[in-house]
C-alpha cells in the first residue's frame, strides 16, 4: 500500500489535479453522435449518486491535491438542486475552481443563480450556427435558447466561456470558418473537437472524421494565420491559437490526430459512482457502494492513492487502430 500523498500522482508521474463529475446521464437533447436513437436505459434515481456522496469523494480528492471540479452529463442542468451541488462543491477546501460543460438550453434561465454559486468556467456544446441544423442535429429546436445562453453567460462576466464544436465531415464542417470567426467578435474560446468514437452504439465512422489539421488549413486559407498561445501549466488538451485581430481564443482538441495523453491530469466519476480512470478504458471502480458502505474519509483517500497507479499510461498513443469504449458519451460526460 502506498500512502496517501497531498498530490495524487500516477506511476507515470502525472499529477491528478482534475475531476471530470457526471452528475446525471439525462438530458433535454438528443445529439445523434452522443445519445442511443432508442431503448434508453437511464439509470434509476437510486442508482446515481447523491449530494453528499458527490461531496464527500470530492472533499477527498481535493484533499489529495484535486483543485478543479467539472460537472457534466448527461445535461448537468436537468439534475434537480444542481446550483446547490455547485456551490457545496466551489465552497470545499482546495477547490479551486468549478467548472460546468453544459449544452446551453438551460442557461438563460440559469446562469444567474450558477454564477451567485461560485460557478465561473462555462464550456457550451454547439455544432452548428444554423437553427434547421440546429434541430437536425440534436433533435430538438433549441438553437436560440442555446445563442441566448451564451450571451447571458457573457454579460454575467463567465470567464473563460468556451465553445466545443465537435467536427463531423458532410454535417457542419462547412461552418468551421464562421466559428472561428466568432472569436472576433467575442471574448470567448472556440474549440474544434475531433470526433470520437464513443460507446458501443457510437455513429462514428471514418467517413465523418474530419481532422483539426484540415480545420487549420480552413481557418488560415480564409481568415489569416493562427498565433499560437503559449500553454498554461495544467492546461487541457486543448492546442490553443489567436487570430491576429481576435478577441477570443481558438482550440483544437485532436485525441486521435495529436494523442495527448501524456499531459493527462484528470480522473472520471459516472453519475452512478462509477470511477474511470482514462476516457477510452472500460475500468471502472464502483465508488458507489464504498460511499454507500459508510467509507471513512481516511479508508477513501488511502483508495484512491493506490487505485490511481492503475490510470493507463497511454492508452491513446499505443493503439494503432482507433480507441473506442463501451459506455456511451451521455453517460460519461465527456
Ligand atoms: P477545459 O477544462 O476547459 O480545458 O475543458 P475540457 O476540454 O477538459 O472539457 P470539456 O468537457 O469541454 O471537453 C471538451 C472535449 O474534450 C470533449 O469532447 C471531451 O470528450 C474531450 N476531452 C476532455 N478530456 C479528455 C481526455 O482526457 N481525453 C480525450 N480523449 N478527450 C477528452
Ligand atoms: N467526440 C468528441 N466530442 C464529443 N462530445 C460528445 N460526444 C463526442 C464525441 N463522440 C463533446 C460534446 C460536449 C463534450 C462533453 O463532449 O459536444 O461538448
Ligand atoms: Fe445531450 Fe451533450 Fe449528449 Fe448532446 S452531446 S445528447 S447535449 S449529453
Amino acid at each position: 500500500m502506498t500512502k496517501p500523498k497531498a498530490n495524487l500522482t500516477d506511476s507515470f508521474g502525472r499529477s491528478i489535479t482534475y475531476l471530470r463529475l457526471s452528475i446525471t446521464d439525462r438530458c433535454n437533447l438528443r445529439c445523434f453522435y452522443c445519445m442511443p436513437q432508442a431503448d434508453f436505459n437511464w439509470m434509476e434515481p437510486t442508482e446515481i449518486l447523491r449530494f453528499e456522496e458527490i461531496v464527500q469523494l470530492t472533499r477527498v480528492l481535493a484533499s489529495l491535491g484535486v483543485k478543479k471540479v467539472r460537472f457534466t452529463g448527461g445535461e448537468p442542468l436537468v439534475r434537480r438542486d444542481v446550483v446547490k451541488l455547485v456551490r457545496d462543491v466551489s465552497s470545499l477546501p482546495g477547490v479551486e475552481e468549478t467548472c460546468l460543460t453544459t449544452n446551453g438550453v438551460l442557461l438563460k434561465k440559469m446562469a444567474q443563480e450558477l454564477f451567485d454559486a461560485g460557478l465561473r468556467h462555462l464550456n457550451i456544446s454547439l455544432d452548428t450556427l444554423r437553427p434547421e441544423r440546429f434541430k437536425e442535429v440534436t433533435g430538438r429546436d433549441h438553437f436560440q435558447d442555446v445563442w441566448e445562453g451564451i450571451e447571458k453567460g457573457l454579460d454575467l462576466g463567465f470567464s473563460p466561456v468556451k465553445l466545443n464544436f465537435v467536427m463531423m465531415r458532410g454535417k457542419n464542417d462547412d461552418e468551421i470558418v464562421d466559428f472561428a470567426r466568432l472569436t472576433r467578435q467575442y471574448p470567448m474560446d472556440v474549440r474544434f473537437i475531433e470526433f470520437m468514437p464513443i460507446g458501443k452504439h457510437s455513429k462514428w465512422g471514418r467517413n465523418y472524421f474530419f481532422s483539426s489539421d484540415e480545420a487549420v488549413k480552413q481557418i488560415t486559407a480564409e481568415l489569416g494565420p493562427l498565433n499560437p498561445v503559449k500553454p498554461e501549466a495544467g492546461s487541457g488538451p486543448a492546442e490553443l491559437y489567436t487570430l491576429s485581430d481576435g478577441m477570443g481564443r481558438i482550440g483544437f482538441i485532436s485525441p486521435l490526430s495529436h494523442r495527448f495523453c501524456s499531459k493527462c491530469n484528470r480522473l472520471r466519476v459516472t453519475a452512478d459512482g462509477r470511477l474511470r480512470l482514462c476516457l477510452f478504458s472500460d475500468l471502472e471502480i464502483n465508488i458507489r457502494d464504498m460511499l454507500r458502505q459508510g467509507v471513512t474519509d481516511t479508508e477513501l483517500a488511502q483508495f484512491f492513492s493506490d487505485i490511481i497507479l492503475k490510470k493507463p499510461g497511454r492508452y491513446l498513443s499505443h493503439k494503432k487502430e482507433v480507441p473506442t469504449c463501451e459506455r456511451q458519451m451521455s453517460s460519461i460526460g465527456g
